[in-house]
């Protein structure tokens, strides 16, 4: 989509679509200019209550009389004129994107600086919706040769015009600019995400770091095949691409954009292009979704793309531990036993807990970075959908500091997390009676077992680990990629520049 900024007032845009908020006690200054310069028409409309002012709620109106626009649209912005609460806010976009979804023009207006949120300028008002249009646009079609008959794809919109004036113009392009990259960002992390097993295997992610090194020269790619993390010790996480045909690889995107010897944050995704569960199979149904599996690894491609988009001046290095779970002759058997980069040797009690065992050597790996912190970023456990469902993220951490930063993040871009709590008693179930600790810890609390296990790896760092598997995608009719925790780990990293 293309976005501008353009000084200038709604009632005198010549645009295909108008789109103006109004709440019911008094209209707002665009709404107030409109009414006037159409005789009282608006007013009318809404005194006759076509429109429910419930925020969701919209109203197109056509052939406006005396109006240079084509149509108008009004959104719903509560029956007092008080700014929108954030939830109200979301219906809001949401209503707006599914309107402009519909509407058959090339082009729209919005009246931004009419829109008030509690608590939020404009900049975060404008960000958010950018962000939730490019989401709302967003396509995966590749596959697809008869896209017109999609009915998706008979989207004709192309640009969206934000009104501002002389006063409000920058605030409203730096939040064009953070809503555009993270909502870039945000959609290639879930073409990633959506790409079949088949095609993206750990061999296409490392293309895809490599040439995102190629278009940036801030960016420079370090990828580790199977034998030099065989020669590292990496037994661990070579364990579980033993049964694949595709090679594992250790991919490291390295962005230094900030002070010279500055620490760097490392963000870390789980990879696993497909995960069958290995010996420990998993069943059939929706099996599919495990190409899902390397969701983690797609937020941090999103979250790079994102950095550079805004040549963020930090350091940051995108890791991302890539292998296919599969079983065969060669693969991993329970009852295993591997001894990792770190030396601690893991007995593994199912060869479907392979994300830790992937992530536990790249966390090991990380601290040659001399990390300023480490955020993992995993669908981890199927117990984190059992515990929050598909709405919220789960956020476990060995520092509270870090933890914080990361919750507050969440906040602030609407990508919501909840902490869980961890500690010596949960650790306690990974014991083993034959190596150093086992790769499950027992029915109970999986998520927080999964998380304590990956702890014992990330002593030398803070770190904190984003559990995404009820968030990184969704099922059933609307099955695809969300693209999420991008939003908030580029929060996360906005916020470490200001500090
Ligand atoms: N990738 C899965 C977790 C998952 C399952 C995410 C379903 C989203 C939906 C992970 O590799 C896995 O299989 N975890 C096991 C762990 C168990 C064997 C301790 C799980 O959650 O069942
Ligand atoms: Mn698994
Ligand atoms: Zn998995």
């Amino acid at each position: 989509m293309e976005f501008v900024v353009k000084n200038g007032t709604a009632e005198k845009q010549k645009t295909a679509c108008l789109i103006i908020g109004v709440h019911k006690k008094t209209l707002p200054a665009s709404a107030t200019a409109i009414d006037s310069s159409t005789e009282g028409y608006l007013s009318g409309v809404l005194k006759r209550g076509d429109l429910d002012f419930t925020p969701g709620h919209s109203l197109m109106l056509l052939h406006t009389h005396h109006a240079p626009f084509e149509r108008l649209l009004l959104l719903a912005m509560g029956d007092s004129d008080k700014p929108l609460t954030e939830a109200e806010f979301k219906k809001l976009t949401g209503n707006l994107a599914s309107q402009l979804k519909a509407v058959k023009s090339k082009e729209a207006s919005v009246a931004i600086t009419d829109i008030a949120v509690e608590g939020k300028s404009l900049q975060w008002i404008t960000r958010q919706l950018v962000e939730a249009i490019e989401y709302a646009f967003y396509q995966f079609t590749q596959f697809k040769n008869d896209t017109g008959k999609d009915a998706l794809s008979a989207n004709s919109l192309k640009k969206v015009v934000l009104l501002a004036d002389r006063k409000t113009a920058d605030e409203v392009k730096a939040g064009l600019a953070q809503g555009q990259a993270i909502g870039n960002g945000r959609n290639i992390a879930r073409t990633l995400g959506n790409l079949p097993g088949n095609i993206c295997h750990p061999t296409y992610l490392a293309d895809e770091a490599k040439a995102l090194a190629k278009n940036h020269t801030r960016l420079t790619t370090r990828i580790l095949n199977e034998k030099q993390m065989a020669d590292l010790g990496m037994g661990s996480l070579l364990s579980v691409s033993a049964g694949s045909e595709q090679e594992a690889c250790l991919i490291c995107m390295e962005f230094k954009n900030g002070k010279r010897g500055a620490k760097p944050l490392v963000l870390l995704g789980k990879g696993i292009t497909f995960d069958t569960g290995g010996i420990s199979l998993k069943p059939g149904a929706a099996m599919d979704e495990m190409k899902f599996d390397m969701c983690g690894a797609a937020s941090v491609f999103g979250v790079m793309n994102a950095i550079l988009d805004l040549d963020l001046p930090l350091n940051v290095i995108g890791m991302v531990a890539a292998a296919e779970n599969m079983p065969s002759g060669k693969a991993s058997r329970p009852g295993d036993i591997v001894t990792s980069m770190s030396g601690k040797t893991i007995e593994i009690l199912n060869t479907d807990a392979e994300g830790r065992l992937v992530l536990c050597d790249a966390l090991t790996y990380a601290e040659r970075y001399k990390p300023e912190a480490v955020v993992d970023i995993a669908t981890l456990t199927g117990a984190c959908i059992v515990a929050l469902g598909h709405h919220t993220t789960g956020l476990l951490s060995n520092n509270e500091p870090l933890a914080d930063d990361l919750l507050n993040a969440s906040k602030e871009a609407m990508d919501n997390a909840w902490q869980l709590p961890m500690g010596e008693e949960y650790t306690q179930q990974l014991d083993s009676n034959f190596a150093d600790l086992a790769n499950i810890g027992g029915p109970s609390a999986g998520t927080i077992t999964a998380a304590c296990f990956l702890a014992r790896f990330a002593e030398a760092y803070p770190w904190a680990h984003l559990d995404i598997a009820g968030t990184a995608w969704k099922s059933g009719k609307e099955k695809g990629a969300t693209g999420r925790p991008v939003p908030m780990l580029v929060q996360f990293l906005l916020n470490r520049i200001n500090n």
